[in-house]
């Protein structure tokens, strides 16, 4: 596809893991490259672009005079805010993650953060938050798209890419500003466990014989009656496994503060 029919996409690295871009490159419907090629024109990705220092800088400032009002921005991490925001710059000006992510999403067409670390600040945000991190939505004065997990399923990410690529608008929306369609139900009702947890068949101890036969991991920790995402439906790695079905609990990923209100993990 030409330029002139891809969107433009800028993603911006806050205080993160990078589990987040990971995840994206492991896309299946589209692929990766199908997204880049076809509907997409990346303009800025510190994983995956070309560039470095002062040109990727240049880069950066000549897409959003180029394409103002147009582009998307995906943001992955938190944002630190204490020290005046130094526990995290960028850059050869040394710009803080508080100032460049209110720079570039000032001219965005939409805002999509990705991941729990820019949804609702995530590890970084957990107790003591030592650095002040914060959800990129506090940061900034507009509304976003919070697209949770730690990291989201790729189909969750390039599903929200697409919505808007396609239909120019964001999907529905949930409480905490999470895709209805990907966010919409609880990690329980579609477990394939669930047949044992209403049976009240539970494994008891990693490696039993009740982990052997599939029961239910409640009594194990697992959170998936308090967590809402597509993970049992959509799995991960083209549709392989994900949590429960490799045997351990849900954690709560996708979830807001599930560092703090959800650990122990693997007590009920
Ligand atoms: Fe890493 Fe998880 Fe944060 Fe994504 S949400 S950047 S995977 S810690
Ligand atoms: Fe629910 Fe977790 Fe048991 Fe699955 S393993 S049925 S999500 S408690
Ligand atoms: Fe996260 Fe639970 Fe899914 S830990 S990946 S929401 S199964």
């Amino acid at each position: 596809a030409e330029l002139s029919d891809r969107v433009p996409l800028i993603w911006l690295s806050l205080a993160e893991c990078t589990g987040c871009s990971e995840s994206l490159v492991r896309s299946t419907t589209p692929d990766i490259s199908t997204l880049l090629f076809e509907h997409v024109s990346l303009e800025y990705q510190e994983v995956l672009m070309a560039a470095a220092g002062d040109q990727a800088e240049e880069n950066l400032d000549n897409a959003m005079k180029a394409y103002k009002g147009q582009y998307l921005l995906a943001a992955e991490g938190a944002v630190p805010t204490a020290n005046n925001g130094t526990f995290l710059t960028i850059g050869s000006k040394a710009e803080t993650g508080v100032s460049l992510i209110k720079r570039v999403a000032a001219d965005a067409a939409a805002v999509i953060c990705v991941g729990t670390c820019s949804s609702f600040g995530g590890v970084q945000a957990a107790r003591p938050n030592p650095t002040g991190a914060k959800s990129v939505g506090t940061i900034i004065d507009r509304p976003v798209v919070n697209v949770a997990g730690c990291p989201p399923n790729p189909a969750n990410i390039t599903g929200t890419l697409m919505y808007f690529i396609m239909f120019g608008r964001l999907p529905a929306l949930d409480i905490f500003n999470r895709p209805k369609w990907a966010y919409g139900a609880r990690v329980h009702d579609n477990c394939e466990r669930r047949g044992h947890f209403d049976a009240g068949e539970f494994v008891t101890q990693f490696g039993d014989d009740n982990a052997k036969q599939g029961y239910c991991l409640f009594k194990m920790g697992c959170k998936g009656p308090y967590t809402y995402n597509n993970c049992p439906t959509e799995r991960f790695n083209a549709h392989t496994s994900w949590p429960v079905l490799a045997g351990h609990g849900c954690i709560g990923c996708s979830e807001p503060d599930f560092w703090d209100d959800m650990a122990d993990f693997e007590k009920p």
